[in-house]
């Protein structure tokens, strides 16, 4: 990727803490000052995919993965898909001889709203949304999200889609999910009001896929993970950086990418929540985070480790410098750094220190 990252492109970053797509030049930039030419990579903690997706386009060989399931999607969708899909089994429902992404995308947003799940307990109207007095979305999308969700399901059982498209048209649903959620950035509230985001109404876009053979998407804890893997070259860490539990921060999107198909979900709490003490992470408790750290970056066989972390992390700068150069060549060691503007969606959490509005996002460099 060559050209600048165009506002387009940033703007269409799914809200997400922590979410690197503004900083894809700046990572870009030092991992070519570095001298890291593209192999193998690995970013344990992809998140939204921004940067596994940017590695495979810069032509690494990426596996992305991640504790959560929505993650698991996108990594799925973004890094180990390749296009062009096979829809031809969508052939009679879609009444096209040869169905393509966007005229599947765009059959998907033709659904009438068919209420379930979502509106049942994320809408004002549906039961549950209304006991626990619940605005994410407004009763119509949500009754369009659940009408696109259930035929996403349908097709995968029905075998008319794959695995590939089954994904690609689930991250399409959860990115769009979140464009109409009524929130500030995070599921862990809502609105009381309806913000004009939630007032639009839910629209798919056709998602970008790119070439690219060989990346691979997981969904483990990233110690687990990176374990048991052969050597590699580049070891992209992006883990938490506050004390901010991702299960309970997006749980809507999770459970969009899990479903509720398989058996009852019981969800708990003002927001409804789902169970997650297995995907309660180390990486967001003070005390537990060096040891995390410490343990995976001693255990990983890669050559080059590039640490993404910011000024207001749990983990002190200190501890990722010993870290990092008692594992790695101590002569090799270097920080990078970008200043820039906070992104301020985020801003309704209780565990913050801000310290004003530019934020110091670091990049920690050593090879072994
Ligand atoms: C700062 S975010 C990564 C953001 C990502 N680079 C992006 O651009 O979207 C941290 C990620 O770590 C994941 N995570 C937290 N604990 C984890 C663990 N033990 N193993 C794997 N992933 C974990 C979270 O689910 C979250 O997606």
């Amino acid at each position: 990727m060559d050209a600048p990252l165009s506002p387009a492109y940033i703007r269409r970053a799914m809200r997400y803490i922590g979410n690197k797509t503004r900083l894809l030049g700046f990572i870009r930039d030092v991992l070519r000052t570095r001298g890291i030419r593209p192999g193998t990579a690995v970013d344990p903690f992809t998140g939204t995919a921004s940067v596994a997706r940017a590695l495979k386009r810069w032509g690494f060989r990426v596996l992305a993965s991640d504790i959560m399931e929505y993650a698991f999607v996108f990594g799925r969708a973004y890094v180990e898909v390749q296009p062009p899909l096979d829809l031809s089994g969508l052939a009679d429902e879609l009444g096209n001889p040869s169905p393509t992404l966007r005229t599947t995308i765009a059959y998907l947003n033709r659904l009438p709203p068919a209420p379930g799940f979502i509106y049942t307990h994320f809408t004002p109207e549906g039961e549950e949304g209304r006991r626990h007095g619940r605005m994410y979305f407004t009763p119509e999308n949500a009754a369009r999200i659940d009408a696109i969700r259930a035929t996403i399901q349908r097709w995968r059982k029905e075998a008319k889609i794959d695995d590939d498209a089954f994904h690609v048209l689930l991250a399409a649903l959860i990115e769009a999910a979140d464009r109409v959620a009524n929130t500030t950035g995070v599921y862990a509230s809502f609105v009381k009001t309806w913000q004009p985001n939630a007032l639009r109404p839910l629209r798919l876009r056709t998602p970008r896929l790119l070439p690219g053979n060989g990346c691979r998407a997981a969904r483990r804890d990233a110690l687990e993970l990176v374990s048991e893997l052969e050597p590699f070259d580049l070891l992209y860490l992006d883990p938490p950086y506050n004390t901010r539990q991702y299960p309970g921060y997006y749980h809507i999107p999770e459970l969009l990418a899990l479903g509720w198909f398989d058996g009852p979900v019981h969800l708990r709490g003002k927001t409804g929540l789902l169970p997650d003490q297995d995907k309660r992470s180390d990486w967001a408790r003070r005390g537990r985070c060096e040891e995390a750290l410490e343990a995976l970056v001693a255990r990983a066989p890669c050559k080059h480790i590039v640490m993404s972390y910011n000024t207001e992390g749990i983990i002190p700068e200190a501890t990722i410098r010993r870290v990092l150069t008692s594992y790695g060549r101590r002569s090799t060691y270097e920080k990078y750094t970008l200043r820039y503007k906070r992104y301020r969606s985020d801003s309704d959490g209780e565990n913050r220190r801000y310290r004003g509005d530019i934020v110091e996002e670091c990049l920690y460099c050593v090879d072994r």
